[in-house]
């Protein structure tokens, strides 16, 4: 890049440096003196402050200008300036070991690729205006009803009771199942830590077992060697999307008298044999955490067909207290509510599920279409029988000795990806309760989650593509 356009003498007046941003339009001037290495950094910034506190344009530049400026000896170094300062300073001068500039890098923020980002573009503002002009803010208030009976409606099941998030869903399932101290509840070793926590809250022991090799979801066979005379229950988790095998389960749940909790926090929408996840467990849970595929900011719901969870829940969400008798506590309760204001985007995020669910199908697609051309990628598969997987987050597996530079590599140009969750079993804190889990160790190194949001385009996903296709051929393990 020229950086000449760039530069102005510490001579300089004012009124030449900003006649200089003005040519290059890069908002900055780098400022040399007479040896040409550089003093200094103004930005159009700078020069405004400098005129609103009184500055004449025919004053020197020096006194104004930034001595404190941030500066790079590669573009490799610049990128990680960048992202240390979150994208907020848009040109840093390159220069070698005496201070003369080489060159400059360019922060491009447009080029930002997020993970995940919410889709408000509906009736969500509306909603949210209308619930906080109402006044009615805490957890009393229509839309909090309205969000339950479409979204359980939406899943096939009969009641809705919404949370204050996706953990505390969990935690109040198995709290109304009476699961506590003595009991078993089996998990996968791939998931987020919230499924296991929940099991720990209540007193009972979780026993994490291995995921299946190809859908990375819980392995039907594992729950069935781990089931034991405490067995209670078993949390499947549809996991980035993928829903489990919920024949297999449903019989071995049966034959063992065990309560299903599905864990449904990363795939509203998905169906097993034509019927949506969360129709298959005795209570099943939701978050609507902001990276979901339905947001309420924080938020979460049980959902349940029967009569006497779903009462038993409304009574613990809300500490407890009698729903005849108030402030009579029948149990110890928790403070588990969601606010109307949450319920509000949520019934506005409702409304366009089916569109939120098909841009991201899309998407997928043009993953799948576009990462044909590389080698060494494995997408997450979707053509299991029964199965129904909807893309939470577009995930992919890897060389596990390739997976780190990938991610580090797509960090350099501003484009966020992470990597697989770290499998229970490998974690100090739950180590202790974990089966033999082999699949999923080498699973979670290998795999990475790639920006899901509906800014993404075709050419995006090239570009995410080339950066992978130069790490993944090269001979060098990283
Ligand atoms: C599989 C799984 N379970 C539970 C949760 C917990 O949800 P929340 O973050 O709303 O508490 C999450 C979410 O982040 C999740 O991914």
């Amino acid at each position: 890049m020229d950086c000449t356009k760039l530069i102005c003498s510490k001579n300089s007046m004012i009124k030449d440096v900003m006649t200089c941003i003005d040519n290059s339009a890069k908002g900055t001037a780098f400022i040399v003196d007479d040896d040409k290495k550089i003093v200094g950094v103004a930005t159009d910034g700078d020069i405004r402050r400098a005129l609103l506190n009184g500055a004449g344009l025919k004053e020197n530049i020096k006194t104004y200008m930034n001595r404190n400026f941030i500066y790079a000896s590669d573009p490799v170094e610049a990128q990680r300036i960048f992202q240390q300062y979150e994208w907020k300073i848009k040109v840093i001068p390159l220069v070698d070991g005496q201070m003369h500039i080489k060159d400059y890098a360019e922060c491009n923020d447009s080029q930002h690729m997020a993970l995940a980002q919410p889709q408000l573009n509906g009736n969500e503002y509306k909603y949210l205006m209308d619930a906080f002009l109402s006044t009615w803010i805490s957890s009393t208030g229509k839309y909090v009803t309205q969000f339950e009976e479409t979204f359980s409606k939406y899943c096939g099941v009969r009641y809705g009771v919404a949370t204050s998030n996706g953990t505390t869903a969990l935690h109040l399932a198995l709290t109304a199942l009476g699961i506590g101290e003595g009991d078993e509840v089996i998990v996968p070793d791939i998931t987020f830590a919230a499924t296991i926590n929940a099991v720990i809250y209540t007193g009972a022991t979780p026993v994490i077992v291995d995921i299946e090799k190809d859908s990375w979801c819980i392995d039907p066979n594992e729950i069935e060697k781990a089931v034991t005379s405490k067995t209670k229950a078993v949390i499947p988790v549809h996991i980035y999307g993928q829903p489990c095998d919920m024949g297999r389960i449903s019989d071995i749940a049966k034959k063992n008298n065990l309560y299903i909790v599905e864990d449904c926090a990363e795939a509203h929408g998905a169906e097993w044999d034509g019927r949506k996840v969360g129709s298959f467990g005795i209570i099943s849970c939701f978050s609507f955490f902001g990276n979901k595929v339905i947001t309420t900011g924080e938020g979460g719901m049980c959902v349940t067909n029967s009569d006497a969870l779903n009462e038993k829940m409304r009574i613990l969400r809300d500490h407890g207290m009698s729903r005849e008798r108030k402030y009579y506590h029948e149990v110890v309760g928790f403070n588990y509510r969601m606010t109307n204001l949450q319920a509000a985007i949520g019934l506005a995020q409702l409304e366009h599920i089916d569109e939120i669910l098909n841009w991201r199908y899309s998407l997928e697609e043009e993953y799948q279409k576009v990462f044909l051309e590389i080698q060494g990628v494995w997408m997450q598969k979707n053509n299991f029988k029964d199965r129904k997987k909807i893309a939470w987050l577009v995930s992919a597996l890897v060389d596990e000795d390739k997976r780190e530079g990938v991610l580090q590599k797509l960090k350099e140009n501003n484009i966020d990806a992470r990597p697989f969750f770290t499998p229970l079993s490998e974690m100090e804190i739950y180590r202790e309760y974990a089966k033999d889990c082999v699949v999923s160790k080498r699973i979670s190194k290998m795999g990475l989650n790639l920006p899901t949001t509906y800014e993404m385009n075709e050419d995006k996903i090239k570009k995410i593509a080339v950066i992978m296709n130069e790490l993944l051929c090269s001979q060098e393990n990283t």
